[in-house]
């Protein structure tokens, strides 16, 4: 290391005079070290280094080549070198804070030690586990304080259930929120987007917030369609977030057949249904992309799952889980994007140049248990063992005649009408 510091000290001071008298110095330094070596022979050191990390004086060094300032501190190191073994361990000691310090301002891995506490060493092996389950944020009830009182009655355990609903969808909503009262569930919220669907739901006896009108996205929330209220939903939910409050989100073409928060696992910032329809498609698979002209190498792996719902999802309130949102909403904002791929995207396109990725934990929920209408119309209901199985919701996704296929889903699963499903076609003709 010495010759090292050597090389920069020159490079840095083209002046021969200058540098004759570092090199004085050096050979001082190097003289008195003999002299110590043999004085000191477990050197000066020995004490130090079994109490601060191994990595940590080496790097010092490079540090200290970064300028010429520390050229003097450098030198002042070398005089040192003659005083009390006490000066120079507390030497070390403040430079190791400094770098410390430095280290700590430059990446993100060092900005997580910081949030998340102390350093650990890691643990033998099978016994490491990464943090999936991030901190809830601090609630902010100034943010929105007739939502916070509003909440503070429905929710059960900081949990509930929200949909946004205009008049387009009154038929639906209607259908939905009474598979939630048969059900039990009480913990739930129409976010109406219109004074025609608060009356609505204020005379079923369903919770409902209508947003402040001087908002000035509640002009999509009256007049857009399906796709323009999507984008809406994101913003909205965000300060469901900033509350405290852990969401499930739900479209309105969703029949309820068991209470969703008995089969959360809530250990991710967003579980959400898939719109895959078996194992592979659902949780993930290997697919081969084959390119017969490259001979040899003509397979080329891919990884591949289907898209989360964006109907559909559970999403704690952690930094990651509103960055998403952010992230999402400003997409929709920006670009002419379905929010459902925009969300994917976001959730699962790694950082690379020109992008940081979103590191936010996601688990996909049971494809049986949280049921798209595709698994239902082509594969469940002509399964003798699976028709037997109760989902804990049914999302008519896949079709667009909802409202009749969503009827029948609530015969067919709650009224026990065994044949309810089967005038339906497995798509849509
Ligand atoms: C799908 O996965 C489940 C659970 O991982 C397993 O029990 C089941 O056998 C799998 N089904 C098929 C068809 O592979």
């Amino acid at each position: 290391m010495a010759n090292r510091r050597d090389g920069s000290l020159m490079r840095n001071n083209g002046q021969s005079l200058r540098g004759l008298r570092i090199a004085a110095a050096i050979s001082i330094g190097v003289l008195l070290g003999c002299v110590f070596a043999f004085l000191y022979p477990h050197g000066f050191f020995a004490a130090n280094l079994q109490t601060t990390s191994s990595s940590l004086p080496s790097k010092t060094g490079s540090v200290a080549c970064d300028s010429s300032e520390k050229v003097n501190l450098l030198k002042s190191e070398i005089v040192a070198l003659s005083e009390k073994n006490i000066e120079l361990k507390k030497q070390v000691r403040d430079l190791t804070e400094k770098l410390r310090l430095a280290q700590q301002r430059n990446g993100l891995a060092q900005q997580q030690v910081v949030v998340l506490g102390k350093q650990h060493k890691a643990g033998p092996f099978g016994t490491v586990k990464s943090l999936r389950t991030n901190p809830t944020v601090l609630p902010d009830e100034s943010v929105n304080p007739r939502l916070a009182k509003i909440l503070e009655e429905v929710a059960i355990g900081k949990e509930l259930i929200v949909a946004l609903a205009n008049s387009n969808v009154r038929g639906m909503l209607e259908v939905w929120f009474n598979s939630i009262k048969r059900v039990g569930i009480t913990n739930y919220l129409v976010v109406a987007l219109d004074d025609a669907t608060e009356t609505f739901c204020k005379s079923n006896d369903v919770p409902v917030y209508k947003r402040d009108p001087d908002k000035d996205v509640d002009s999509i929330g009256r007049m857009g369609g399906n796709h323009a209220v999507s984008g809406l939903k994101f913003r909205i939910l965000r300060e469901f977030l900033q509350l405290g409050y852990g969401v499930l989100l739900s479209d309105v073409d969703i029949i309820y057949l068991q209470n969703p928060f008995d089969y959360l696992y809530r250990d991710s910032d967003v579980e959400s249904m898939t719109d895959g329809h078996n194992n592979m498609t659902a949780y993930g698979y290997n697919h081969v992309f084959d390119e017969p002209s490259m001979g040899w190498a003509r397979y080329a792996h891919t990884m591949r799952i289907w898209v989360y719902n964006s109907g559909f999802f559970f999403i704690r309130p952690t930094v990651p889980a509103i960055e998403l949102l952010d992230r999402v909403a400003d997409r929709l904002a920006k670009q002419n994007v379905w929010d459902q791929a925009a969300f994917n995207e976001e959730l699962y396109f790694p950082s690379h140049p020109g992008y940081t990725g979103l590191h936010a934990s996601k688990r996909t929920m049971d494809f049986y248990l949280f049921m798209n209408s595709k698994v239902l119309f082509k594969t469940v209901r002509k399964d003798s063992r699976l028709k037997n199985l109760k989902p804990v919701i049914v999302h008519l996704n896949y079709h667009p005649d909802k409202l009749p296929r969503m009827i029948a889903v609530v015969e067919f699963y709650a009224n026990g009408k065994k044949d309810a499903l089967d005038p339906f076609p497995d798509g849509s003709q």
